[in-house]
C-alpha cells in the first residue's frame, strides 16, 4: 500500500513537471490560443484541455524525429496524436510560431505543407495535395492567415500573408496577400481592405455555370423590378 502511494506521488510529480515544461516551452502558442479564442478562460484551461495545443506539442517532437530520419517513430507519434485529438499533422510539415488549431477535429496538414507564424486553423481544414504527385505538393501558408472551418487548400499553392480563407472554401490557386477567399472554387472577395466586384473578376467569369447562374439572376432581378 505504501509503495502504491509512493508511485502515485511520483506520477503526480511527473505530471506537474510535464505541465510546467509545456507551459514554458509553448508559452507563445498558449497565449496565442487565449488571444484567438474568446472562449478560453484561463492559461491552465488551454494547457490541459485544448487538443490543438496537444497536437502541436506532439508535432514538435515528431518533427524532430522526422528531421533525424526516424520516420516510423515520427509517424507513430503523429498517428497517436491523431487518435487522441482528431488532428493529423504530418511530422514532415513545417509550422511557424504561435500556431493555433481551434476545435481541431478533422484537421489534416500534409507532409510538405509550410505554415508561417500566427496562423489559425479551425476544425475540418485540409492542407492537402491534389493527386498522387511527389515532391512539394501541399500548400505554403503565409503569416497571420486564418483558415475557416471545413476549408480545403489543395496543391502546391501559396496563401499570402494576412489572408482569410472562408469556411468551406476550396482553394486551388495562389492567394495574394491581404485577401479574403470564399466559395467553391475559392474566389477573392476582398483584397487590401477593398471589396472585389466578382463580376469583374476575369479569372472566374470564365466559369460557364457561374456565368449562366449570374445571367439568370440578373434577368430575374430585372423581371422582379418591372413587376413592382
Ligand atoms: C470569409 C470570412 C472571413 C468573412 O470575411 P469578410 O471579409 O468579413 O466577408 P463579408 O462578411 O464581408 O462577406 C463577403 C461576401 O462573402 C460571402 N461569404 C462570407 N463568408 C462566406 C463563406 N464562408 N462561404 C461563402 N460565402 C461567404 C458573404 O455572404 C459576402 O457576400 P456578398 O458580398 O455577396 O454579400 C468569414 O465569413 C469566414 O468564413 N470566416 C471563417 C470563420 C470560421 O470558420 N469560424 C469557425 C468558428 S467555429
Amino acid at each position: 500500500m505504501v509503495y502504491l502511494i509512493d508511485i502515485l506521488i511520483i506520477l503526480a510529480g511527473l505530471a506537474v513537471i510535464k505541465i510546467a515544461l509545456i507551459s514554458i516551452i509553448f508559452y507563445g502558442d498558449i497565449r496565442a490560443a487565449q488571444r484567438r479564442d474568446p472562449a478560453a478562460k484561463s492559461f491552465l484551461e488551454v494547457v490541459l484541455l485544448y487538443q490543438g495545443l496537444h497536437a502541436l506539442v506532439v508535432f514538435r517532437l515528431a518533427h524532430i524525429f522526422y528531421s533525424m530520419h526516424l520516420f516510423f517513430l515520427a509517424r507513430f507519434l503523429s498517428q497517436g496524436a491523431r487518435f487522441f485529438t482528431g488532428i493529423e499533422i504530418h511530422p514532415g510539415a513545417r509550422i511557424g510560431r504561435r500556431f493555433f488549431v481551434d476545435h481541431g477535429m478533422g484537421v489534416v496538414v500534409g507532409e510538405t505543407s509550410i505554415i508561417g507564424d500566427d496562423v489559425l486553423l479551425y476544425q475540418g481544414v485540409t492542407l492537402g495535395g491534389t493527386g498522387i504527385v511527389t515532391g512539394k505538393r501541399h500548400p505554403t501558408i503565409g503569416n497571420n492567415v486564418v483558415i475557416g472551418a471545413g476549408a480545403k487548400v489543395l496543391g502546391n499553392i501559396s496563401v499570402g500573408d494576412n489572408s482569410y480563407i472562408g469556411s468551406n472554401a476550396v482553394v486551388i490557386k495562389d492567394v495574394p496577400p491581404n485577401s479574403t477567399v470564399v466559395g467553391v472554387p475559392g474566389r477573392i472577395t476582398r483584397q487590401d481592405g477593398k471589396k472585389i466586384d466578382v463580376s469583374l473578376d476575369h479569372a472566374h467569369v470564365l466559369d460557364p455555370i457561374n456565368q449562366a447562374i449570374e445571367e439568370l439572376q440578373s434577368r430575374l432581378d430585372k423581371l422582379e423590378h418591372k413587376s413592382t
